[in-house]
């Protein structure tokens, strides 16, 4: 299962660039040179924040071509993080032949519309292929793997030196069980390959291609728990062996009741102790059933209710609304902390969760429907914001 979800991911992501390819072109300038005018006019949510903290999207190069999406990205958005085109398997899926097409134009539209970009990410057990880390099964040796390692990282860090301002260095190394070592990490092909040390070495990889990129490390689920405490272990590892490490990402794939505002509180406060930025990563709140949460990749499940198919309940709406406006307001409560709060997708029909856990639902997770209108969610946030801005 584990093997197929990711050729399934893989093979959709092939497809995604090849339609994004294909659908780009001359027309991203035109885009482009609307959408700074519509930037300009203002009134989304980057000028309600007023500098204070970045707004991002994670969004599809060939995305930002449509109508409804591109000028929704340039008037709300300040930062794009790419949802899968900087991935390793998207930009470097054969050994040694580097794609950056579509990140590439990612970086043009930011660029036209005064956004900043997130690189993600240079390292992960998923989304990256096991000839990396492995042969006929086997893994490489260690200085194989090493060389795989930082030449993916001299590559692609190298390409978008200057373009983007941080990089997602290592995403999801920590176990949701015993994991591995002092640390409790996930027993990845990487670390088989490797040993635990390929995280600083990954992170040293990243400082040396790109001595100005903001380098962090980013992960589900660790605002609380064993999760946390992992994550603030690895923090303090990192820097004790004089690792650069600039900030944690918390992905916060998060559900209506699940994590308490106090527990994301508490979190960010922990974090921030530990002299890291904390950014809210991958923000969404999944509103249908589900038997765990958070984002482990490999936990899909099979048959779940899809109770909002033919849209949301205006009981829902406003409940969202109200998880959303919480969750801003914990946040802006640490803006000392805070430097980025991105969303994972931009219209409603275009999440992750409506293909995760379960496939083919119909989530409702984001802050604008599937025509690109706001949501009562949208206004709660927009409040927080202008609060947050001032
Ligand atoms: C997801 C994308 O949204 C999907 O399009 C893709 O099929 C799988 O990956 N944590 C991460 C992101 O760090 O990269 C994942 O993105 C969502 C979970």
């Amino acid at each position: 299962m584990e093997k197929l979800f990711s050729r399934v991911v893989g093979m959709r992501c092939v497809m995604v660039m090849a339609v994004g390819l294909s659908a780009l072109g001359m027309s991203a300038v035109a885009v482009g040179g609307a959408g700074q005018a519509e930037s300009k006019a203002g009134g989304g949510l980057r000028d309600a924040a007023n500098g204070k903290v970045l707004i991002g999207t994670a969004v599809m190069a060939y995305q930002l071509q449509d109508p409804v999406i591109g000028p929704l990205v340039s008037r709300e958005f300040n930062c794009l993080t790419a949802e899968n085109e900087m991935k390793p398997e998207a930009v470097q899926r054969e050994k040694g032949v580097f794609t950056f097409e579509a990140g590439d134009k990612l970086v043009a539209f930011a660029e036209a519309h005064g956004m900043k970009v997130v690189g993600h990410n240079l390292c992960w057990h998923n989304q990256m292929p096991r000839w990396n880390w492995e042969k006929d099964g086997q893994p490489l040796s260690r200085e194989e793997a090493l060389a795989n390692l930082k030449a993916h990282i001299d590559g692609v860090a190298g390409h978008y030196k200057g373009k983007v301002v941080g990089w997602d260095v290592v995403n999801e190394a920590i176990d949701d069980g015993p994991g591995v070592g002092d640390i409790g990490l996930r027993n990845t092909p990487a670390l088989k390959a490797i040993g635990e040390d390929y995280i600083a070495k990954a992170f040293e990889f990243a400082a040396a291609a790109d001595p100005s990129a903001e380098l962090y490390y980013n992960d589900y689920s660790n605002e609380s728990g064993q999760k946390l405490e992992r994550t603030l272990k690895l923090i303090r590892s990192l820097k004790k062996a004089g690792v650069k490490i600039d900030g944690v990402g918390m992905q916060g794939h998060w559900m209506m009741g699940w994590p308490s505002t106090d527990v994301i509180d508490k979190a960010i406060k922990a974090y921030a102790a530990e002299g890291v930025k904390v950014m809210i990563t991958e923000l969404d709140v999944d509103v249908l059933p589900r038997k765990q949460g958070g984002a482990e990749i490999n936990a899909v499940e099979k048959g779940g209710a899809d109770p909002y198919k033919e849209g949301l309940t205006s009981d829902m709406q406003d409940k969202l609304a109200k998880r959303y406006g919480e969750i801003f307001d914990v946040l802006r409560q640490n803006k000392e902390s805070i430097t980025r709060v991105t969303l994972w997708g931009t219209h409603d029909g275009t999440s992750w969760l409506n293909n995760y856990p379960v496939r083919g639902r119909t989530n409702h997770a984001l802050l604008w429907d599937r025509e690109g209108k706001e949501k009562p969610a949208y206004t709660a946030v927009k409040k927080e914001l202008e609060e947050w801005g001032k």
